[in-house]
């Protein structure tokens, strides 16, 4: 045990990601885009040989290791394959992610200037993520080491890393490890870190305090559910500084409720608090960075669990802003703590309130798992969103609050039913249902984030993903964020 504590301890960002200075020897690497980039390289008459020995012609995540003269590992080369024009994840300095995971044991910098050094060192350590809490002894994995390429920002560059990692640690922990205190816990020790305030309502006093909607959805567990509620501001937070509030679904595990989902559909259900890691992993990047804003992180946690005083298909909920709901379907409690925690937030008239939420499958069916669909009525953020999203590798695509469909979420007996007769939209549905709860906020921006990468690829392996957050990052820290 003590042993497995210390690998965890020592697979650290910052055991990946070294500064540019580091005194260490370093093994380079170069990147070919196809088999012509064989005769111009810079590599010995014997390692040219032996590249091409290998079959080795520059295709896309192939690479090649170099020998040395006396059996060293002297270099490697990473295949970029041919250009894929308008393919925003096809970059240089993207493909770096993957050098992380297949590379051997080492200290390695990057001998080709790719352009955007900061990225290609951001990718570096997305891709040298492993989830190891329960894996047993030191693991089959290597441990390769890049020196961050010159002209980046080392610490920047780690504390993306870091946000990321945490985010993904969070979904990757099984529901018996991670329960609404233990989501707490890890707020409480982000809000630790960076000296913000953090404070929770729990259980019963959820009723108390008027978050009726969170305290439904989570009453049948024996984990009570809670609210959770940070601040900080930056060291320079003028007057004026832009309110910005971060509200994450924190759903710990989503049985679907007295409308239990299916054995396939509930599978990875761990990962329904998506939306509170990106909402963490985000806050990490931005309190790192002590951008001039005033920040709020809402949690509202619970697990939608079964039980005999579980939430029912029919009931009529009264929500914190006071509007009625008819509860279709038990499996669409994400909207409904969301709403409450939409409501509080609302309520200080922030500048901007950003939703993460792994709300629906439908975002699924219309977009797939790598490129969660994003919504606000602001078409001058939206651009920005989605510029940023494509600059980094985050990618988010943006969707309509499409007011047409407003009317399939009425209620016969209630001011509205949490889902629609109707299967079509449901993406576009959800994110209309929370919009009714934001009146005063100058911005509502909601990412139906998957949080979650189905297989292994350069920016990561399988598993959790805070997707979004390193996207929302960049547009909060550019010149003419909201
Ligand atoms: N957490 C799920 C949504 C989800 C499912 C996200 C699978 C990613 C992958 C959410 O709480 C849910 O169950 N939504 C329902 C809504 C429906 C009942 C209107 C869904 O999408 O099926
Ligand atoms: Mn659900
Ligand atoms: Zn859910």
């Amino acid at each position: 045990m003590a042993a497995r504590e210390k690998t965890k301890q020592a697979a650290g960002p910052a055991n990946v990601l070294l500064p540019s200075d580091a005194k260490r020897k370093s093994v380079p690497v170069w990147f070919a885009r196809n088999a012509g980039w064989l005769r111009e390289a810079p590599l010995t008459g014997a390692q040219k040989a032996w590249v091409e020995a290998q079959g080795f012609k520059g295709g896309a995540g192939k690479h090649v290791l170099l020998p040395g003269p006396e059996g060293t590992l002297a270099g490697a080369v990473l295949g970029l394959g041919e250009e894929r024009a308008g393919d925003p994840m096809d970059k240089p300095a993207l493909a770096v992610g993957h050098l992380a995971s297949v590379l051997p044991s080492g200290c390695y910098h990057l001998a080709d200037d790719l352009g955007e050094p900061e990225l290609a060192a951001v990718a570096w350590g997305l891709g040298a993520y492993r989830f190891r809490r329960y894996k047993s002894g030191n693991g089959e994995e290597t441990a390769a080491q890049l020196k961050t390429p010159r002209g980046a920002d080392h610490a920047r560059a780690l504390s993306l890393i870091e946000g990321v990692w945490l985010g993904r640690d969070l979904i990757n922990t099984p529901a018996s490890d991670l329960g609404p205190e233990q989501l707490d816990d890890a707020s409480r020790q982000l809000a630790r870190k960076h000296g913000a305030s953090i404070s929770s309502i729990v259980g019963e006093d959820l009723l108390a305090k008027n978050f009726p909607m969170i305290h439904a959805v989570g009453r049948a567990s024996d984990r009570p559910p809670r609210l959770i509620d940070l601040r900080w501001e930056g060291p320079g937070a003028r007057a004026g500084a832009r309110t910005v509030t971060l509200v994450g679904k924190g759903i710990c595990f989503d049985t679907g409720g007295l409308d239990i989902k299916p054995a396939s559909g509930m599978l990875i259900m761990k990962k329904d608090m998506g939306g509170a890691a990106a909402a963490l992993a985000l806050g990490h990047m931005a309190m790192a960075a002590k951008l001039d804003l005033r920040l709020r992180i809402l949690i509202p946690a619970a697990d939608n669990s079964i039980a005999g005083n579980a939430f029912r298909p029919g009931d009529v909920l009264t929500s914190r802003a006071g509007k009625t709901v008819e509860i279709g379907n038990t499996d669409a409690e994400g909207r409904l703590v969301l709403a409450d925690a939409l409501a509080l937030a609302d309520e200080e008239h922030p500048d901007t309130v950003v939703s993460f939420a792994t709300l629906t499958g439908a975002a699924r069916v219309a977009l797939g798992p790598d490129l969660p669909p994003f919504y606000t009525d602001d078409d001058d953020l939206a651009a920005e969103i989605a510029a940023a999203g494509n600059r980094i590798g985050d990618p988010v695509w943006r969707m309509p609050f499409w007011a047409g469909y407003e009317a399939n979420l009425a209620s016969p007996v209630a001011d509205m039913n949490n889902v629609t007769e109707t299967p079509f939209a449901g993406s576009v549905t959800a994110a209309l249902f929370l919009r009714r709860f934001v009146r005063q906020a100058k911005r509502f921006v909601h990412f139906d984030i998957y949080g979650w990468r189905p297989a292994l690829k350069p920016l990561g392996p399988k598993g959790g993903e805070p997707q979004a957050a390193r996207a929302m990052f960049e547009v909060l820290r550019g010149t003419r964020a909201p």
